[in-house]
């Protein structure tokens, strides 16, 4: 299948709003708490994307295909603490590719132009979060050469 990975454009905000909705809808199934929507989401949401791809530190990228958005990737430079000499790494916001195209490499795609992106601003890794749940995406990303780092712990207040 050909399709192809450019960097999204603000005509694109519609599309990864809806990817990104049904993302959300996905991961509410892992954590019904957190991923349920606020009444203005889309709103929001829409502000978010393209504060991402106008960003200077941030990017949104899209997987196209017959000129149709099939997924989207969206990028952040993150910073940590500053004291330290490496304080800011690339950082992959969230990720989606439409259900019916999945496992043809679109994923794997995206997460090439998100290293791209890393290596030319000179950052030093690329991070993502995956929820402990989701071992169709941990699988993938442990094959393409991402390593667990630290774990991040939660108590129920
Ligand atoms: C996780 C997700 C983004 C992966 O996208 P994808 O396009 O399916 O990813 P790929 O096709 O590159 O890789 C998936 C598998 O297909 C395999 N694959 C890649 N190209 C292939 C091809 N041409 N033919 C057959 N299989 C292929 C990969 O090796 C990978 O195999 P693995 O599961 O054994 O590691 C997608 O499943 C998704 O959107 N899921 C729902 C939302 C989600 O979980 N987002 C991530 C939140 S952290």
């Amino acid at each position: 299948m050909e399709f192809t990975i450019r960097k999204a454009a603000f005509s694109d905000a519609e599309a990864i709003l809806e990817e990104g909705l049904e993302l959300t809808k996905f991961l509410k199934i892992y954590d019904p708490q957190i991923y349920g929507f606020k009444e203005n989401y889309a709103g929001i949401y829409r502000n978010l994307i393209r504060k991402i791809m106008r960003g200077k530190k941030s990017a949104a990228f899209v997987a196209v295909y017959e000129g149709k958005i099939i997924g989207h990737i969206l990028l952040v430079e993150k910073r940590h603490f500053p004291i330290y000499q490496k304080d800011s790494e690339a950082f992959v916001e969230e990720m989606f590719v439409a259900k019916q195209f999945r496992n043809l490499g679109v994923g794997t795609k995206l997460l090439d132009a998100a290293k791209k992106w890393g290596k030319t601003r000179k950052l030093p890794f690329l991070g993502i979060n995956v929820h402990t749940k989701n071992n169709k995406a941990f699988k993938l990303y442990r094959n393409l050469g991402f390593r667990e780092h630290h774990f991040e712990m939660r108590m129920k207040l």
